[in-house]
């Protein structure tokens, strides 16, 4: 028997319950060498009256960390105080974390990957990016043979539901922010999904993956959602697009650059379809060129059941260490400054000839919207933009990712 507690009985760490109950035939079979997994203790601050796990639920850490039958630890608390704390003892006593915890990932990743192989056990974290799709285990061991220089994703469920929402029912962003709440796609501060720090995070972990070194999700460039509205969809129908929260890293000649913000694409892009909860990733090869992964960014069985796919890989490698390519060492990444785009700009009527002055070689769009003027400019750097932007008295722009 393979001895799991669980950390967090929330959202997700209810779903590992639930996945792994209601799967256990599937998921013993894949163990392997005829183990079963078995849930032995729920942390959580709250009681649970009347929930059929009730008698697991403790409330101390020390009973899971000083238990040496537990050998494996899903930790889906969230944040990082108390959850860095517990995830270390854990992988210091040689006990394997499985988390969908992307904060404490990012923040402190190559760490616990380090000592985790230190103490012959593992800390896997594939729900940490994209709910459950299976991205990360891609990344390490599909696509060990290929250079990858470019990652394109959707990764935050809640803003693509949101995004959603406001284009096909022109849905008033606060409402449909609550109803993802009530889904349990939400973080439980919603700015990290909404000012896309939950998808910076998330892009830092692939880019980490895609380098093998440290890219710090602090020096990523990142905007949210929050400045969209109605009237932008208004545009991006008159021009045949759609708006995505995107997440990018890329590089090109030696110099690598990321970043998280809206993006226009078109119809032919592979991301105009994911829509709703769905998050998909965009990986380019050098060899391979481009592959695509999509499924269910957030909620509670998919995430939970990426969670299981870790406890299982856990369970197969009890005391011996899963290769992760993820150094301390950080990236030094290229300031975004030198990302070059076209952008979609709006500005009012008055500020016209201003506008075109600034930005020779505009596409005008028509889109019939009162007191404005709108248009799409040249591919230029955002140096360039901001500067060519301070002339023009723009009402907001937006990138076009092409
Ligand atoms: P929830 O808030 O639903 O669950 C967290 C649970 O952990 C709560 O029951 C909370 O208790 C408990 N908890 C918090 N602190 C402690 C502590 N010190 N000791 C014991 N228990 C504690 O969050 P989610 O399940 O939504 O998210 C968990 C993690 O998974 C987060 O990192 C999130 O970003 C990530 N994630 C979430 C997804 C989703 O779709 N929801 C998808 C992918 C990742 P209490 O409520 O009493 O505070
Ligand atoms: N809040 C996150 C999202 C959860 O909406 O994508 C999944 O990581």
């Amino acid at each position: 028997m393979i001895q799991v507690a669980v950390m967090g009985y929330g959202t997700v760490g209810s779903g590992v319950v639930e996945v792994i109950e209601k799967n256990k035939e599937e998921i013993n079979k894949k163990c392997g060498a005829g183990e079963a997994v078995n849930i032995k203790y729920i942390l959580d601050l709250r009681d649970f009256p009347g929930d059929p796990y009730e008698s697991k639920v403790i409330h101390d850490v020390e009973q899971i960390l000083n238990d040496p039958e537990v050998k494996i630890i899903c930790e889906t608390m969230g944040g990082l105080k108390p959850a860095y704390d517990f995830t270390k003892r854990a992988l210091m006593l040689g006990k394997s974390v499985c988390t969908s915890n992307k904060e404490l990932v990012a923040a402190h990743g190559p760490e616990l990957i380090r000592i985790a192989h230190e103490n012959q056990c593992n800390y896997l974290f594939e729900a940490s990016v994209g709910g459950g799709i299976p991205i990360i285990r891609p990344l390490n061991y599909s696509l060990t043979a290929e250079k990858i220089d470019a990652i394109t994703g959707i990764l935050n469920g809640t803003t693509n539901y949101i995004l959603s929402r406001m284009e096909k029912e022109g849905a008033d962003f606060a409402d449909v922010l609550k109803d993802a709440q009530e889904k349990g796609y939400a973080e439980r501060n919603p700015e990290a999904d909404v000012e896309g720090y939950d998808a910076c995070r998330k892009i830092a972990i692939l880019s980490s993956l895609m380098c093998g070194k440290n890219v710090r999700y602090q020096d990523i460039y990142t905007e949210g959602i929050t400045k969209i509205t109605s009237t932008d969809f208004i545009y991006a129908h008159a021009m045949g697009k759609t708006i995505k929260l995107l997440a990018l890293s890329r590089e090109e000649k030696g110099k690598f650059y990321a970043m998280v913000a809206p993006f226009l694409i078109s119809k032919s892009h592979p991301l105009y379809m994911v829509n709703d909860v769905f998050n998909a990733v965009c990986v380019h090869g050098n060899m391979l060129g481009d592959s695509m992964y999509y499924g269910r960014g957030a909620g509670k069985l998919p995430t939970a059941s990426a969670v299981v796919s870790d406890v299982v890989d856990c369970a197969r490698h009890i005391g011996k260490v899963i290769m992760c390519f993820w150094d301390g060492q950080d990236v030094a990444l290229t300031g975004i400054g030198e990302a070059s785009h076209r952008f979609f700009v709006r500005v009012s009527l008055e500020n016209e000839r201003k506008a075109l002055e600034a930005f020779e070689r505009a596409s005008v769009i028509e889109a019939d919207v009162p007191g404005e003027f709108a248009f799409v400019t040249e591919k230029m750097t955002e140096e360039e933009f901001n500067k060519r932007a301070l002339e023009a008295g723009i009402i907001s722009r937006i990138r076009l990712n092409e």
